[in-house]
């Protein structure tokens, strides 16, 4: 991704430090953070500097290699258990998450201290490179499905800001438009954080990318007006049906766009698949804190981060942050080893294929 002029990863590590993109100061600031201990990387990724399934993997392998590079002789394995079980808590919904903190305790798994650091070290890296690769392998699958002119619904953020580079559900947007097909985007706010609002509308103008914010309950109207081509999505979690839990508000629009035949792709790398749970019913969904919902945030005329609440005193509030859509309702799955239906069968051929 080119910010400003000048290439950036959203997660990058340099031994024991890692460094992210600040995503709660964007748009208004653009910031890397350096974090020197995995203690640290965890509270970044549970309070959301970093987020999105990929990012969040990527930067919890590089939490592990933190922690093996921290962890004493005596007792090192110990050490990087204590390490995934902080880890792990921080978001419960993203397979990512739990996937590259499985890849880096199997890579160190039976190694003396020594060797151990230098394999967690280099699987950390592995899983960063291998999302960058995945996400533009998704884009030269999906550009297809863009042609010139297309109206493009997408919901949350599943671009590189969501992954290290390259993104999910905008990859195709932005293969297509260095392919020279340049197509509009709905944006949907993304209520309660403004995921869509606040990164996803920055990054589009990063790329060039023309697009429109709208609030979340316009969706279905414009597509109800012919407004809309295709729908793309990311995901956070595909279970072994084809279900897949995506930030909320997703089923919404899927609904809608299968009432009116609509298209509607979800977008992922074969690390969002999890073939231990057998459909959408058993992936666990995040409950986040209620005042999410009862204030909103951003930059004051005066240049002061400040948040501001819209609910009355005294009003409480549900906050689920992610939703399942039926396989059913979902044209087809876009990964970086080409497209499949969101069937059993789908997911099991998705998993096993090579990249292509
Ligand atoms: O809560 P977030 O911002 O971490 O939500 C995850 C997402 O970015 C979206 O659900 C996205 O569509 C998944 S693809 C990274």
């Amino acid at each position: 991704m080119i910010v400003q002029g000048q290439p950036y990863r959203t997660v990058s590590q340099d031994g024991p430090e890692v460094r992210l993109i600040d995503q709660p100061l964007l748009p208004h600031r653009f910031q890397v953070v350096s974090l020197h201990h995995h203690t640290q990387t965890a509270r970044a990724i549970s309070e959301m500097v970093v987020r999105g399934a990929g990012a969040i993997g990527a930067t919890a392998a590089a939490g592990m290699a933190q922690a093996a590079l921290e962890a004493p002789e005596v007792g090192f394995h110990d050490y990087l258990a204590e390490a995934a079980r902080t880890l792990s808590g921080t978001r419960p919904t993203a397979q990512n998450l739990f996937w590259a903190i499985g890849r880096v305790l199997d890579a160190v798994a039976g190694e003396a201290p020594r060797h151990a650091r230098e394999a967690a070290v280099a699987e950390a890296r592995a899983v960063a490179d291998e999302d960058a690769a995945a996400c533009e392998a998704i884009g030269r699958h999906g550009a297809p499905l863009i042609r010139h002119g297309a109206r493009v619904s997408t919901h949350c953020n599943a671009g590189w800001l969501a992954f290290v580079d390259w993104g999910s559900a905008l990859s195709p947007l932005y293969r297509a438009q260095r392919e020279g097909r340049r197509a509009f985007v709905w944006v949907d706010e993304t209520r309660p954080r403004s995921q869509g609002a606040r990164l996803t509308a920055w990054e589009l103008a990063q790329e060039g990318v023309d697009c429109a914010i709208i609030a979340d309950n316009a969706a279905g109207a414009l597509m109800a007006r012919g407004e809309v081509d295709l729908v793309i999505t990311g995901a956070d979690r595909v279970a072994a049906n084809g279900d897949v839990a995506n930030k909320i508000g997703t089923y919404s629009s899927a609904a809608v766009a299968r009432l009116l035949g609509i298209p509607f792709y979800v977008a992922l790398p074969s690390s969002t698949l999890d073939l231990s749970c057998p459909s959408g019913a058993e992936i666990p969904i995040e409950e986040r804190s209620q005042d999410e919902v009862l204030y909103t945030w951003g930059w004051s005329d005066e240049g002061r981060f400040v948040r501001v609440r819209t609910a009355p005193p005294g009003a409480r509030a549900r906050n689920l942050a992610f939703d399942v859509t039926p396989g059913a309702w979902i044209t087809g799955l876009i990964t970086e080893r080409g497209i499949f239906p969101a069937t059993s069968e789908g997911v099991r051929q998705a998993a096993a294929a090579p990249q292509a």
